[in-house]
């Protein structure tokens, strides 16, 4: 993730202008921290923009760590976590404020290493008896140089063969005076204190960010981290397969299983990975609402049925859906009448199976995660998003959700790992409401027909052209106007539509995807020659934010 530069922002550890995601009400975690056989890194979020990306650099070396809010962590939940050492996030808050947030005392007496980033800091700081003075004004946010001072340091190893190192620095507040037993290893001009330590007892705090990609010698700093710290970098795939395996079969003993299968990397992952452990007692549903593009049902039925041999019911139910969609053009309407009807078909289908107690999803770990927010109240619902992952709730049943502790590449890379196509692990994401939400106004059994045409040419432009896997996401949206054009000597009356193709790190912010003119003005002439019912092609050039990469 590359973060917007932006004017200084005041405040003690000033935010990024990116929307967040929203807090995701999610169950606690079934799992006790004993079942995950790895050494554990405990990152207490403050409620920084960036803790996730925290995560994602330790997890990239190999480091199991997991991430929980300041308010969750007491005496009794450190006893049971066991970390072996422990990251203090940035966040946007003031240790001066009345009801500062801060880890309990007891985190300083474990013995484990910990590395406080900017408010993380402040907080080691201000609990372990230094000092941090207001900014009045004397916010830094952006790039900045460190340089070292003469004192060697391992957490540095590798860092200042050039002399000085770039780092991304967003804060208000600052330490003024450091805590008895820390030394200072780095300063820039406006941060006398960016790199203190206190080596003895395995305590480090830097004002900087060292998770951005603006600091690039920051995978470095935690890689000497953790290496200090002692772990293996035992976090692999092939580990976790095992482990999970092993998990589910001790979670489900010999009760039936369904899974809602999408088609997607998320859900088919987690379908092979739940038919490894437990065999056939594994059904898989796939719900086909009439809303899948072109040659989907076929696809997905043949890898998991044919290639898989897994047990799986083809439910076509598109009948049943386009009924209900029949004069619905209001999106969240049409969001929630998919939704209301997938949980009829499940239900059904649990029972068909001989009453499945268990419902397997590829929930993943960003969407477990229980950031600290501190916007105040609850956010905005943009769009009711659902896929099988709503299900679960009014069903009764107990989840199954292997893939909870990973991120996206993770599972990509735990799709590969079982085997699973590349050209299918690297698909781009579709959302559960499929078609319906790339046909704004009314869903027709006509412009659905036209709509799967237009995106079979447009996803086909792009292969040839090499470009899908630089691309996050692509698809045509098909638009409820007609417009006039010319075809030969004949005058047409016929739908316009607007192609889509974005790049994007999580699909939370995403940029339109730059192609050449030649590509956009190939694309449209073959849209408009091969795909009747369409004669005019925008590309649509929004940013997310300000639009959202679907159209409803
Ligand atoms: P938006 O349109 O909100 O989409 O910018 C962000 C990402 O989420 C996908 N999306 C969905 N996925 N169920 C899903 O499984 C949904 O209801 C849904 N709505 C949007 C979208 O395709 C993009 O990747």
């Amino acid at each position: 993730m590359s973060l917007p530069a932006g004017p200084p922002v005041h405040g003690p550890c000033a935010q990024p202008p990116c929307p967040r995601r929203p807090l995701a009400k999610r169950p606690p975690c079934r799992y006790p921290a004993q079942m995950i056989q790895h050494d554990r890194l405990l990152i207490i979020d403050f409620g920084s923009q960036v803790t996730q990306l925290i995560a994602r650099r330790l997890r990239e070396l190999g480091v199991y760590c997991e991430i929980h809010p300041y308010q969750k962590v007491t005496d009794a939940f450190l006893t049971d976590f066991a970390p072996k050492a422990i990251i203090f996030s940035g966040g946007p808050a003031s240790v001066f404020a009345e009801g500062a947030p801060m880890p309990p005392k007891s985190v300083f007496d474990l013995g484990v290493p910990i590395l406080g980033i900017c408010y993380g800091q402040q907080v080691m700081m201000h609990c372990l008896g230094g000092k941090v003075e207001r900014g009045h004004g004397t916010a830094e946010f952006g790039r900045a140089f460190v340089t070292p001072t003469t004192d060697r340091l391992a957490l540095l190893e590798g860092w200042f063969d050039q002399g000085r190192e770039q780092v991304w620095m967003s804060h208000g507040d600052h330490v003024s005076e450091i805590a008895p037993g820390f030394k200072v290893y780095g300063t820039s001009p406006n941060a006398p204190f960016a790199i203190t330590a206190d080596p003895a007892r395995r305590f480090f705090a830097v004002q900087f960010h060292p998770e951005v990609h603006h600091t690039p010698k920051g995978a470095e700093l935690y890689g000497n981290f953790v290496r200090l710290a002692g772990f293996r970098g035992d976090w692999t795939m092939g580990a976790y397969r095992e482990e999970a395996v092993a998990r589910i079969r001790a979670q489900v003993g010999s009760e039936r299983v369904i899974c809602g299968l999408s088609g997607g990397v998320d859900s088919s992952v987690a379908a092979v990975l739940i038919h490894e452990a437990i065999g056939d007692q594994l059904t898989c549903v796939f719900v086909d609402h009439g809303l899948l593009r072109q040659d989907e049902a076929g696809q997905v039925v043949a890898m998991f049925r044919d290639h898989y041999k897994m047990p799986l019911i083809h439910a076509d139910e598109s009948g049943l859906f386009l009924a209900a969609l029949e004069g619905v053009s209001d999106p969240e309407v049409k969001r929630r009448t998919i939704g209301r009807l997938f949980i009829e078909v499940f239900e059904k289908h649990a029972r068909s199976v001989g009453g499945a107690r268990f419902l397997a999803q590829g929930t993943l770990y960003p969407d477990v995660i229980e950031s600290v927010s501190f916007s105040g109240g609850p956010s905005v619902t943009i769009k009711s998003h659902h896929n099988v992952g709503g299900l679960p709730e009014r069903m009764g049943m107990t989840l199954v959700e292997p893939l909870r502790e990973l991120f996206k590449d993770e599972v990509r890379a735990l799709g590969r790992e079982l085997g699973l196509p590349p050209g299918f692990i690297g698909r781009h994401p579709f959302p559960g409401p499929g078609l319906a939400i790339r046909c704004p106004g009314e869903v027709t059994r006509e412009k659905l027909a036209i709509l799967r045409q237009a995106d079979a040419v447009f996803i086909d432009q792009i292969r040839r052209h090499g470009l899908y896997d630089e691309i996050w996401q692509a698809f045509v949206a098909l638009l409820p106007v007609k417009t006039v054009g010319v075809m030969g000597d004949g005058r047409t009356y016929d739908y316009a539509c607007a192609l889509r193709a974005v790049t994007s790190v999580d699909g939370m912010t995403a940029d339109y995807y730059p192609f050449s003119h030649e590509f956009l003005g190939e694309t449209a002439t073959r849209i408009i020659n091969e795909v009747r019912g369409i004669n005019r092609v925008t590309y649509d050039i929004t940013s997310k934010p300000p639009g959202t990469i679907e159209w409803e």
